[in-house]
């Protein structure tokens, strides 16, 4: 989760820059006065080519000749939330029969983009679509592609009142129930869920508090599953959680409010943080510098990924995540006693009942996996009821590689298909 350290350096450059992270709405910092004067103080002509007009998804899908499509989804809580769809394989030609349904979900601080970026010798959206699968592309509240509610405005501090529990709770629902009432999914038992990281942690969450759910889960592949977190290790986590991971006046400062908004402010931040001549230019390349050197991935694939990150998150999201590590318990997000026990019932948030995910979990887990370590996934299975796990051998194998390491298609998106036809076929 590189893009991680990024951001929250960004974050703290932000800091300086004058957007001061406090819990009223960013929204004047991030007009374009601020801006202008940003661009000047780089002095970085390039700076708005660089950021001209985004691609989506559907752009990174149609550039391969798969049909794409974009549908808008509706959460019980008014959020409207943008998936992405491979209807069909145009070399299979097979829009006329049945197809089963994958649902794709992608993690913090990523949105669809990250699944075709890898292009379609090795991204698991085509890969399924030829194998004959309806494909899904979610994408959380707030992301790029989900800025929008029936009654809030992204300007207004109550549309960013949210963590991951209501992504799990809400979004990942309505996709589901989503996906199941389209003409191709009326009469289908369920769907195959695949999740990297955050797309983990939400579909836990979900099969957890709603176990209702589980009915409609065929298989489902957790990649770098994120539940407990303990024993995690990485730099920046374990710098902040101290101060973010409690109730206390730093996360109350930091809460509920857009933390890196997909605009042009950041991206050129973005960009001028890691230009080469860059005076912490080291910072960015340092932080991927194990992936790099190695030549373990597509670069290709993540530079076209990183012209569209970050996708935009809620602060309540990082703020929850520091929480479990500080608790050490996978459990819903800690308000303070005083309104805990008004929400809960009880001082402490409740934990997921993660005992009560029926439905068929495989884990996806590695030893250099800086955010998801082995100790965590372990405790996690423990108490997971129908599991299957997958240890990666490739001791190197880390967070991100579970999404472009040049072997993923052998290691990861081959066998997932080889799970999910096995299952059609059964
Ligand atoms: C690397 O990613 C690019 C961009 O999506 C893709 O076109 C290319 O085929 C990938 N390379 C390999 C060898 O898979
Ligand atoms: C937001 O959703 C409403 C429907 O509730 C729609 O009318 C409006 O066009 C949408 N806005 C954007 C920016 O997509």
């Amino acid at each position: 989760m590189s893009t991680f350290h990024i951001a929250v350096f960004v974050a703290l450059i932000g800091t300086f820059l004058g957007t001061k992270i406090q819990c009223a709405p960013l929204i004047e910092e991030l007009n374009p006065a601020p801006l202008t004067d940003f661009y000047k103080l780089f002095n970085n002509p390039d700076a708005h080519l660089a950021l001209a007009k985004a691609p989506t998804t559907i752009d990174f899908i149609e550039e391969h000749g798969y049909p794409a499509e974009r549908h808008y989804v509706t959460t019980e809580d008014g959020y409207i939330i943008s998936l992405f769809r491979i209807p069909y394989s145009h070399n299979l030609k097979n829009q006329d029969v049945k197809r089963p349904i994958v649902f794709l979900q992608h993690g913090l601080f990523a949105s669809s983009d990250i699944w075709p970026s890898l292009g379609p010798n090795d991204g698991l959206p085509f890969l399924l679509s030829d194998a004959g699968y309806d494909v899904w592309l979610g994408n959380t509240r707030g992301n790029r592609f989900s800025r929008n509610h029936t009654s809030l405005s992204t300007k207004h501090p109550n549309f960013w009142r949210f963590s991951w529990h209501e992504i799990g709770y809400f979004d990942i629902a309505a996709a589901i129930d989503y996906t199941l009432s389209t003409e191709n999914g009326l009469g289908q038992d369920g769907i195959h869920y695949v999740g990297h990281s955050q797309g983990t942690t939400v579909m836990l969450v979900l099969m957890s508090s709603r176990p209702e759910y589980n009915r409609k889960i065929k298989t489902s592949h957790l990649l770098a599953p994120v539940a407990f977190m303990d024993n995690m290790d990485d730099f920046m986590v374990n710098t902040l959680s101290p101060y973010l991971g409690y109730n206390n006046v730093y996360s109350t400062l930091f809460c509920s409010q857009e933390f890196l908004p997909h605009n042009d402010f950041v991206l050129a931040l973005f960009y001028n943080v890691c230009q080469p001549d860059s005076v912490v230019s080291s910072f960015c390349s340092g932080t991927e510098d194990t992936q790099k050197e190695e030549g373990r991935t597509n670069a290709t694939a993540e530079s076209l990924f990183s012209g569209v990150s970050p996708a935009g998150v809620s602060t309540d999201q990082i703020v929850h995540y520091m929480q479990e590590h500080q608790s050490t318990h996978f459990r819903q997000f800690d308000f303070g006693t005083k309104k805990n026990l008004k929400l809960y019932g009880s001082e402490v948030p409740p934990d997921y009942p993660t005992e009560l995910i029926t439905s068929k979990m495989h884990l996806w887990y590695s030893d250099n996996d800086e955010m998801s370590a082995v100790e965590d996934v372990l405790r996690l299975a423990a108490t997971l009821p129908n599991k299957e796990m997958h240890h990666m051998e490739d001791k190197l194998w880390d967070h991100m590689d579970f999404i472009n390491n040049w072997k993923v298609r052998q290691y990861i998106n081959d066998p997932i298909i080889a799970f999910i036809n096995e299952y059609e076929t059964k």
